[in-house]
């Protein structure tokens, strides 16, 4: 598909900020949502309105099988052996709470969770949880100068026979992609679960959980160009099975008295209470709208567009990025030598620039780069050369004004 074309179904790229057209990118911290997606869930509101799995009348049918059309649906896209492996949670956060909580019974005192260096709070927190609950011990996978993790580092701690390792796919901050395949291998082969986090990953990568062999992979809908307040936890049948549930209530029960409860199958035992029917409808559409392109030529083009912004920053004088590889995905990290990244952003904004900056919830991966915070631009599926080249101009302007 014509690029401008596809862009054009965005219709939040298309706007006026300060007299200047928006140039978005922080696609990191959210993507915008394609009108289809928008479309899905007005047209469920207006027609479709009902609870799920409850009712015996139409509209509650018609609002489940669209429900777990969506499960189907993503249990393809990312081949899954069965479509009860797909939960629906609020996004990664809650999938990887679901999951920490879901072990308490699984660790015991010394035992030792592995997380990447560079993770996101949210696969960094439910963890430091779970060690408190149950007497674990946490240590983190060091990242070498490349800020990539060091592999004979990470080969000794798997020789420490970790329970648990969570690992990035890909690094919010500097976009670094994890060898996501030889890591598992590596853990798994001690008998450790697996945990991938795959928030920025899912967007833009071809995901195959059969083929990455991990227990648990997680993802946010509002990343991938669906809505705020839906994402999946993606678990082996068997692991998941093991969870002890996080939320309790509603529909994940079989049966219960006051005396006693017993839990529902997979996958409503892991989900209690009124699920987000709009949402995983959108996301349903987000998820048709990634199927209607070529993949391999966004991706390609997504590269492109990286290896292109790393340039025009690494060509601007004072400017620092960090972990900037050919191979990255989605984002760029920097920051300018003597001024504070958010004076940056303010003054990007002012020029209709979106960009994110400050420590991006991975507080532990900025402290070893020695730095207070940085300034991420992040790309999406829309992105184009245009985007990159009013950024570098505003920056260049930004410069001006600070020096
Ligand atoms: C790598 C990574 N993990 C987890 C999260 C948390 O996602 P959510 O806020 O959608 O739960 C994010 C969000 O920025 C992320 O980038």
């Amino acid at each position: 598909m014509n690029h401008a074309v596809l862009r054009a179904q965005f219709p939040a790229l298309n706007q006026i900020l300060n007299d200047y057209p928006l140039c978005y990118l922080d696609t990191a911290a959210t993507s915008q949502k394609p009108q289809m997606v928008i479309d899905s869930i007005s047209h469920y509101y207006q027609f479709d309105n009902a609870n799920v799995h409850r009712a015996a009348h139409q509209l509650s049918a018609r609002a489940t099988s669209q429900y777990e059309q969506v499960r189907h649906k993503l249990s393809q896209f990312i081949n899954a052996q069965r479509h009860e492996e797909i939960i629906f949670t609020q996004g990664t956060t809650h999938a990887i709470n679901t999951v920490a909580y879901g072990l308490t019974h699984q660790l015991k005192v010394g035992d030792i969770i592995l997380i990447d260096s560079a993770a996101h709070h949210a696969n960094i927190v439910p963890w430091q949880q779970l060690a408190q609950r149950t007497g674990a011990i946490i240590k983190s996978i060091p990242l070498n100068g490349q800020c990539r993790i060091d592999l004979e580092q990470y080969q000794a701690l798997i020789a420490q026979k970790p329970k648990v390792v969570a690992l990035n796919h890909v690094s919010n901050v500097l976009g670094t992609v994890n060898p996501v395949i030889e890591l598992i291998a590596m853990a798994k082969a001690v008998g450790a679960l697996t945990l991938i986090d795959g928030a920025q990953a899912i967007a833009h990568l071809p995901v195959d959980v059969q083929q990455l062999g991990c227990d648990f992979y997680v993802f946010s809908g509002h990343k991938m160009y669906g809505p705020t307040g839906i994402g999946v936890l993606w678990g082996d049948y068997a692991a998941l099975d093991q969870l002890i549930p996080l939320l309790t209530g509603g529909e994940m029960i079989k049966q219960v008295s006051f005396n006693h409860t017993s839990f529902n199958q997979l996958p409503n035992r892991l989900e209690a209470g009124t699920p987000a029917i709009a949402e995983v409808i959108g996301l349903g559409s987000a998820i048709d709208f990634l199927n209607q392109q070529d993949r391999a030529t966004c991706l390609q083009h997504e590269q492109q567009l990286i290896n292109y912004l790393q340039q025009q920053l690494q060509a601007i004088t004072g400017i620092e990025l960090y972990g900037a590889h050919a191979d990255n995905i989605g984002a760029v990290a920097f920051n300018l030598q003597g001024e504070h990244h958010q004076d940056i952003g303010i003054l990007l904004d002012q020029q209709g620039v979106a960009i994110r900056c400050g420590h991006h919830c991975a507080m532990p991966l900025i402290e070893s780069l020695q730095i207070k915070g940085c300034c991420r631009a992040s790309l999406g599926i829309y992105s184009n050369q245009q985007d990159i080249d009013i950024f570098i101009n505003a920056l260049k302007d930004v410069i001006e004004l600070l020096g």
